[in-house]
């Protein structure tokens, strides 16, 4: 362990086993440690280095506005957040946004709203329907909200008001539906639950529920958004359009932010009624709006579909090769790998020590989620370590 990993260990809460590595300097989809070793990195911030480590873009878009103006409150306009604003609205389905710091904030956020229309519209409906394996934050509301025990037993009592039901059955939103209900929040396709994909219709049939019942979708494309899949936005993909939805992660490059999209019937905040101290300030949202810019402008959601479908063909190839790799799933660049064993750990090592840069999305299965700006040459450089690793472990 080095000096600086034995302070974090004396200072730090242990939320997080972290991999034993400290990360000193990125660039592109490369990042080194403090002994100056390279590592290709297909963790990516947890999906949020879109644009790969310290793109150029990026880096002079938040130098200009660091020299100009970091941060004024939301008492008064600023440049940046009105011009991402517009940038966001133009290339989505929804009409106005609510800019916070973080995707659990920006889901809170959006609850809030939900539950403001069902004041409004709905008898006072504040009920959310979410799905099991979904995952929406950590603030209190949002552990409720997310379907996993795990994330749930250790802080019940939770905040009232959220129903999780199986993911993939509109049978069970029917059920879970009264007259209490205000809206319906799911992911497109959940990431942290296991990289689970929408089943075929099944999004169609939740968005006609809701149409039927009056009741708004929530989608949460913290993880999925901004080209991750292979679109800007997944719900392309699924020929609905939600009335609210959540964006933070690969938003602007690593700076934090979230936002809160809405269709104009379903923005309903009035002055007072939702706020945030740090939410739209123009350092995060020159970030933001570089970020965005680019990855319409240079179609990266199309390098995500098209890098993804190699990505996604170089590990079905191992598949095939190890009969313990069980399944291989994803969309764009958004990938899981699981295993008939509990070998996730072992490979994120062994491929550490190699020089690339996995996540442990459960102790049988590994998640890909490099920068969006990846090529085909990097993804098989990545390939062949996690084969050698494969290999290793297999006692080949
Ligand atoms: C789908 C989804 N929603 C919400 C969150 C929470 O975002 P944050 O960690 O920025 O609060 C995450 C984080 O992984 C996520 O993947």
């Amino acid at each position: 362990m080095s000096e600086w990993q034995e302070l974090e260990h004396k200072y730090f809460m242990p939320t997080v086993e972290r991999t034993p590595v400290t990360l000193v300097r990125g660039q592109g989809v490369r990042v080194w440690d403090e002994d100056g070793r390279g590592y290709l990195d297909f963790v990516g911030g947890w999906a949020v280095n879109s644009l790969g480590h310290c793109h150029p873009v990026v880096a002079e878009a938040v130098m200009e506005q660091v020299k100009t103006l970091i941060h004024t409150s939301n008492q008064f306009y600023t440049i940046p957040q009105i011009r991402l604003a517009e940038l966001l609205v133009q290339n989505s389905c929804l009409d106005k946004v609510f800019f916070g710091n973080s995707g659990t904030e920006v889901n809170e956020g959006a609850v809030k709203l939900a539950r403001r229309y069902g004041k409004h519209y709905l008898n006072g409906a504040y009920e959310v329907i979410t799905a099991k394996a979904s995952f929406h934050g950590r603030t209190l509301a949002m552990v409720a909200a997310t379907g996993q025990a795990k994330f749930q037993e250790p802080y019940v009592p939770l905040p009232v008001g959220f129903i999780n039901v199986e993911y993939n059955s509109v049978e069970a939103i029917k059920v879970a539906t009264t007259s209490q209900t205000c809206a319906v929040m799911l992911e497109p396709l959940q990431g942290e639950g296991g990289v689970n994909l929408p089943d075929e219709g099944y999004l169609t049939a939740v968005r006609a529920w809701c149409d039927q019942k009056g009741i708004l979708l929530i989608l949460d494309e913290i993880q999925t958004g901004l080209g991750r899949t292979g679109t800007l936005f997944a719900y392309e993909q699924y020929g609905i359009e939600p009335d609210i939805m959540t964006l933070a992660k690969g938003l602007a490059s690593g700076l934090p932010i979230g936002v809160i999209l809405a269709k104009e019937r379903a923005s309903v905040f009035t002055p007072g009624e939702h706020g945030s101290t740090f939410g739209g300030n123009p350092l995060a949202c020159a970030a933001g709006y570089a970020t965005l810019k680019f990855i319409i402008e240079e179609d990266i959601a199309g390098n995500a579909r098209r890098v993804g479908e190699h990505l996604a063909s170089g590990l079905g190839t191992l598949k095939d090769k190890f009969p313990f790799i069980t399944d291989v799933r994803g969309r764009g660049l958004l990938v899981a790998m699981e295993f008939s064993r509990d070998i996730a750990q072992s490979l994120v090592t062994a491929c550490l020590d190699k020089g690339l840069l996995l996540n442990r999305l459960k102790p049988n299965a590994l998640r890909f989620m490099p920068p969006l700006v990846i090529s085909d040459e990097e993804v098989d450089e990545a390939i062949g370590i996690l084969d050698g690793a494969l290999l290793n472990i297999s006692g080949g």
